[in-house]
């Protein structure tokens, strides 16, 4: 918070409320889909690398990880986000629900992940217009991965 301007933190908390209340997770497949947008996998690899270093330092989050093996989350990440933004893969992980549970997840933990992915976007020069649609598509993900109230 302190480096990244209140702005941000104001734009992925609007963003998740927005998509959540529209519900706008659909994939696109054709060209010119997200996942061309990110970079396709080259672009995605990276976004997924850097948020892990940046998730590692954030003290709002970095404990959950600390026994977590980070290289095969990275790899499930990358199909998971290229998949969901309308990219060839297929996600091969478990379910988001499964997964979470047990972790008790608070919300602004799941922000806090999720403004790390908008800060690795930011320093790969990905543009506002395209970083809104991958936090929108991760949004919806709030429901399954947060328990706690
Ligand atoms: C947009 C938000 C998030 C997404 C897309 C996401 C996605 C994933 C994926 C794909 C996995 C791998 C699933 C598998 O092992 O098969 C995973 C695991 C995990 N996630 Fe998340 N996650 C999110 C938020 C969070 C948050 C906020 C926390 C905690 C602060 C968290 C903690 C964990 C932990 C500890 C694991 C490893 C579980 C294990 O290996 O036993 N996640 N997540």
């Amino acid at each position: 918070m302190q480096r990244h301007s209140v702005f941000h933190t104001v734009a992925i908390v609007l963003a998740i409320v927005l998509s959540g209340l529209s519900g706008t997770a659909t994939a696109q497949t054709s060209s010119g889909s997200l996942y061309e947008e990110l970079g396709s996998d080259a672009g995605i690899s990276r976004i997924v690398d850097d948020t892990l270093l940046i998730v590692l330092q954030d003290p709002r989050i970095k404990e959950a990880f600390k026994d977590v093996n980070m290289k095969r989350l990275a790899g499930l990440l990358k199909e998971q986000f290229c998949e969901i933004s309308g990219g060839p893969c297929r996600y091969s992980g478990d379910d988001m629900k499964l997964t979470h549970e047990g972790q008790d997840v608070s919300s602004a933990q799941f922000n806090a992940l999720a403004e790390d992915v908008q800060i690795a976007m930011e320093r790969l020069n990905i543009s506002s217009s395209v970083q809104n649609k991958l936090i929108a598509r991760l949004a919806p993900m709030k429901r399954d991965i947060v328990i706690r109230k």
